[in-house]
């Protein structure tokens, strides 16, 4: 009798175990690609400030991104295609070398994710316009792979008045 009671107490402890680890499981670690662009998104030195602002800005009502605040900068060869205010030129298509990092803000002070867009017309993983596209926790961890080529980031963004795919001008005027 005690030893069954054993045996039972023994494997409830293990499956619970095995609960515990699977549900604390993190999202995939990047690699690759997403590697690549993680590491690209997380230091901001070169880039410039949409509006030439750092401020979080709230989400806008077309925002597919669930975070609440937000704010976008472009690294030095994308932001040849800002004009004098930090927005979007009207018609610009963005050169090769391009990145573009949205932060995405789970609150006023953390960081919680990047979206990230980066033309490299080369990369296995770029769509028919030569955009890559990365989602990627600030942790590290993969919200959407790359290798996706943007499949779930495209229509939205091919929206009426994006330029380039960019919708920032269209919803921060
Ligand atoms: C339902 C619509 C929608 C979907 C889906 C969506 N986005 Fe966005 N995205 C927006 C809007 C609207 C903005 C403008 C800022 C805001 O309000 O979030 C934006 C802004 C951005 C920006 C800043 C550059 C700019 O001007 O657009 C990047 C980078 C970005 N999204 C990447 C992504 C990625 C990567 C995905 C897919 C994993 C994705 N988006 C899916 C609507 C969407």
């Amino acid at each position: 009798m005690r030893n069954k009671l054993k045996t039972i107490t023994v494997i409830i402890f293990c499956l619970v175990s095995i609960w515990t680890i699977n549900s604390c499981k993190k999202e995939k670690e990047a690699t690759g690609t997403d590697k690549e662009l993680y590491e690209m998104a997380k230091s901001t030195s070169g880039f410039t400030w949409f509006k030439n602002s750092t401020s979080l800005l709230n989400k806008s009502s077309g925002s597919g991104h669930p975070q609440p605040f937000l704010r976008t900068r472009y690294n030095s060869v994308a932001a040849s295609k800002l004009d004098s205010n930090g927005k979007v030129m009207t018609g610009a298509t963005f050169p090769e070398g391009s990145l573009i990092i949205k932060e995405l803000y789970d609150n006023s002070t953390t960081l919680g994710r990047y979206a990230i867009l980066y033309k490299k017309t080369g990369s296995a993983d770029a769509d028919a316009k030569g955009w890559v596209w990365g989602y990627i926790n600030a942790d590290g961890g993969v919200a959407e792979a790359a290798s996706k080529k943007g499949s779930s980031c495209t229509s939205c963004h091919s929206q009426a008045n994006n330029i380039d795919y960019m919708l920032m001008n269209k919803y921060f005027p």
